[in-house]
């Protein structure tokens, strides 16, 4: 087997690749939107999500390197799993497990949908029923641009019910862009925020935190997925984690923000949410891995919480 450092170098160089073929926006955007695209291409039966649109997200220069090596792109996921073992199947369960929550919240008569950190998010496009609720795609304005010059090339223009709200936030009020663009703080609201919360510093999070509990109607609620502290703060010392630190580090990404182990439950009921369900990789493996994808592994380092408000 190749030496750990030679692997972990070659891995830093096609990083660093990446990086010069990327679109401007939010580069883990970019390679979510990847992992979602590859799960899409397999078969109905096979796939544990699919996003027909995540493909156009990806810029043109990767996918003709992929189209063009696939011995070597091929190769860049088994490094990928190697190193981060479980980690790009949790995101394609996400997808999945955050559609099933979204779906289940429009058959519960939801009236607006808040998408936090929509990054190359498609479901406003996608879910078929959403083409009838108001959804807010919130991002950083330089992905967000990135996003409507997309939206506009694949559908020939912007959707009539979907409204783009540029913040970065943190840094500008996400309560006033919000209600600026039209969001009305009394109807059933549902806000996703999805692999987000953890490149927040952990005040924005409680901010944020805060303005929905405040500021949404009754039956609304939350979903996100999150890191525990002792990932955040390098106390679990695994392999796994730190090469998670470095990839992201050298994304310009780093993590912030994690909740103690254990406590979710306790985090949310303070800052105002109630009933409050928390899944893990056990409950993933169980609903989605079955069959041919029943030997995937899914990394167990990471959580999604839904709650009422
Ligand atoms: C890992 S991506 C996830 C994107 C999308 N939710 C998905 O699952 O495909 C993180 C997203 O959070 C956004 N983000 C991170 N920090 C932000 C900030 N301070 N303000 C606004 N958006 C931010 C990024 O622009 C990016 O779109």
């Amino acid at each position: 087997m190749e030496n750990s450092s030679d692997f972990k170098n070659d891995f830093k160089k096609a990083i660093e690749r990446f990086l010069e073929t990327a679109g401007p926006g939010c580069k883990s955007a970019e390679r979510v939107a990847i992992l979602r695209a590859y799960e899409s291409q397999k078969p109905a039966g096979e796939r544990i999500c699919y996003d027909p649109y995540a493909i156009h997200f990806v810029s043109p220069g990767i996918l003709e390197w992929a189209a063009c090596n696939p011995d070597k792109a091929m190769a860049l996921q088994e490094m990928s799993d190697r190193l981060f073992p479980g980690l790009d199947n949790f995101v394609i369960t996400r997808v999945r497990y955050f559609d099933d929550f979204v779906t289940r919240s429009i058959d519960a008569g939801l009236e607006q949908l808040i998408i936090l950190g929509a990054g190359y998010d498609s479901r406003a496009y996608r879910i078929e029923e959403l083409k009838k609720i108001t959804t807010f795609e919130v991002d950083h304005p330089v992905t967000q641009a990135v996003k409507i010059e997309k939206v506009k090339s694949i559908f020939g223009s912007l959707q009539d019910h979907v409204v783009f709200v540029p913040v970065n936030l943190g840094a500008e009020d996400l309560g006033r862009r919000l209600l600026e663009r039209g969001y009305k703080p009394s109807k059933k609201s549902l806000f996703l925020m999805e692999g987000l919360s953890y490149f927040l510093p952990p005040h924005v999070v409680d901010e944020i935190l805060l303005f929905i509990a405040k500021n949404s109607g009754k039956g609304s609620s939350l979903i996100l997925d999150y890191y525990p502290k002792s990932v955040i703060d390098g106390s679990y010392e695994l392999d796994i984690v730190k090469n998670i630190h470095s990839l992201l580090a050298q994304l310009g990404e780093p993590l912030q923000f994690g909740i103690e182990d254990g406590t979710v439950e306790a985090f949310l009921a303070q800052r105002g949410f109630s009933q409050i369900q928390n899944a893990t990789s056990e409950d993933f493996k169980k609903a989605y891995f079955h069959g041919v994808n029943k030997d995937r592994a899914v990394i167990n380092l990471l959580s999604i919480v839904h709650a009422a408000i």
